[in-house]
């Protein structure tokens, strides 16, 4: 029998997803998305436990341990994994969160698969923490196991961090089961948003759904958190803006091989006079569409040349059986195909489109060799992509177009920052950033990087961690 652990983080993910091949060998692999690329390189300077999925279902795998770092996986059948994580997490909870960007299904079956997973890895962090651990609860998929852990395990500090957006509480109102959520959340310790606003809301759906008093003053960005108190135990609600491993980004973009990376990489392409690059998992609230409809307007319109100008877009697949996404890609892959049919050349395609995962250094050539990197999302909780883009450019080069809806933006505002929903608006950001004056440009990226470099993920995981009274780091 393992020894307990003093610090715990519980995602529906682990860091490291199995991969089967068709001829029965596995491997593990990087798990996608940016609560893994986050909270990875900070768990692994410390001695944690992981308790997540790993990514397929049906696989009974046994505790291990992967370069220190103790992973405790979590079981899912075909059937959680069908009505837990595609449906309720992301096409109930994920729409609705993203300000209904398409509509959330509410289907009760999915509920009670929620609430049944959810006291798995409830049970599963009870088993795992020691007398008086810190358990870290994150994102939207795991909003009931506050509550289910502290009444297994009350002599636990909790805390939960939300990685998406926290809706309007118009939107949140229509969620049949919002109160047990409401709930689930508060038997934290400290509740965690990336913005205030995602905080205040929570507030008063507390008030509104729970009938509790919280308190009324406005919280702030790492301070000032908002308290409720819920029986005699204060909870505190605050905004932890989170962000990336800025100085291990950097290092990898001042690294010989990666220069000469992106040399190559601009090579391959024919070395356009500017490249545009878009980096994304590929998913509806990110807006792909609306960086692919202002290019192909202004190729129409003869303000960009396609003789000068290559655009790459790097598209992790996701929830591929979620029908949202089905639709979105196919969407996404005509238009794609309706420019290079028009404008590209043999041999010379205007838009690169890739529907792959790109490893770590290969990702930062491609941020080295951009010209102009475009984050457009509808709505986005934080996006890391941009602060990874920023991070990665020391030599003061290329430009950021960065939607107001990104949480991101409230920090990068030396971005070129678009209303995504305004085509002419984001043609024109796209226009400028492509025709920007060099010494402005390195005036903006210079702002952008004593953002990003002085506000890294240890800080982020420190502000919270400290906020929520944790005695479990080392
Ligand atoms: P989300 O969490 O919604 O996926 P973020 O922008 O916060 O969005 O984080 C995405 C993470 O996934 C980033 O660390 C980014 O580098 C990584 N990523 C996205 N697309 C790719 C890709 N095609 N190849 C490799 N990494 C990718
Ligand atoms: O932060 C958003 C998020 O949904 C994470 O919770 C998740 O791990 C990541 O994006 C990738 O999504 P998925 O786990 O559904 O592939």
């Amino acid at each position: 029998m393992n020894s307990g652990a003093d610090f715990i983080v519980v995602a529906n993910r682990l860091p490291v997803d199995l991969e089967r091949a068709p001829d029965g060998t596995q491997r593990w692999k990087h798990s996608p998305g940016g609560l893994v690329s986050a909270l990875e390189p900070f768990l692994r300077s410390k001695s944690g436990a992981w308790v997540g999925w790993p990514g397929v279902a049906d696989v009974d795998v046994d505790e291990f341990e992967d370069d220190g770092l103790r992973l405790i996986p979590v079981t899912l059948s075909a059937t959680d994994v069908r009505d837990y994580y595609e449906g309720f997490s992301n096409a109930t909870l994920w729409p609705l969160y993203h300000d209904v960007v398409e509509a959330p299904v509410f289907d009760r079956a999915w509920w009670d698969s929620y609430v049944k997973v959810n006291h798995r890895f409830a049970e599963a962090a009870a088993a795992v923490a020691s007398p008086g651990a810190t358990v870290w609860v994150q994102d939207y998929q795991l909003q009931l196991v506050p509550q289910l852990l502290r009444e297994q395990r009350p002599d636990l500090r909790i805390g939960f961090f939300l990685h998406i957006p926290f809706p309007p509480v118009e939107l949140f109102m229509q969620l049949p089961w919002r109160t047990e959520i409401v709930r689930g959340l508060l038997g934290a310790d400290l509740v965690g948003f990336h913005r205030p606003g995602g905080a205040q809301n929570f507030l008063w759906l507390a008030r509104r759904l729970v009938g509790l008093e919280p308190s009324r003053a406005a919280v702030g960005v790492r301070t000032r958190p908002g308290l409720i108190h819920v029986g005699d135990r204060p909870v505190r609600v605050g905004a932890f803006p989170i962000s990336i491993d800025s100085a291990g980004l950097d290092g990898l973009a001042r690294k010989r091989d990666t220069i000469q990376r992106a040399q190559q990489i601009r090579a391959d392409l024919g070395n356009p006079k500017k490249i545009l690059l878009g980096v994304d998992r590929l998913d509806y609230t990110k807006g792909i569409d609306v960086r692919l409809n202002a290019l192909q307007e202004l190729l129409i319109e003869g303000r960009v040349d396609p003789d000068e100008v290559t655009m790459v877009q790097l598209a992790t697949p996701s929830r591929e059986r979620v029908e949202h996404y089905q639709r979105m890609r196919q969407g996404i892959e005509q238009v794609v195909s309706r420019i290079n049919g028009e404008f590209g050349k043999v041999g010379h395609p205007v838009v690169h489109y890739l529907h792959q995962s790109v490893d770590r250094r290969e990702l930062v050539a491609f941020y080295s060799a951009a010209d102009v990197m475009l984050v457009t999302p509808v709505r986005d909780g934080m996006n890391l992509v941009c602060k990874e883009y920023v991070a990665c450019r020391h030599d003061l080069g290329g430009t950021l177009v960065l939607s107001e809806f990104a949480g991101a933006a409230a920090e990068l505002t030396s971005a070129f920052l678009v209303n995504p929903h305004d085509l002419d608006g984001v043609k024109n950001a796209l226009h400028a950033a492509l025709t920007i004056d060099p010494a402005e440009g390195r005036r903006r990226m210079r702002a952008l990087r004593r953002q990003v470099l002085t506000h890294d993920v240890d800080r982020w995981a420190r502000s919270f961690l400290e906020a929520l009274g944790s005695q479990g780091l080392n």
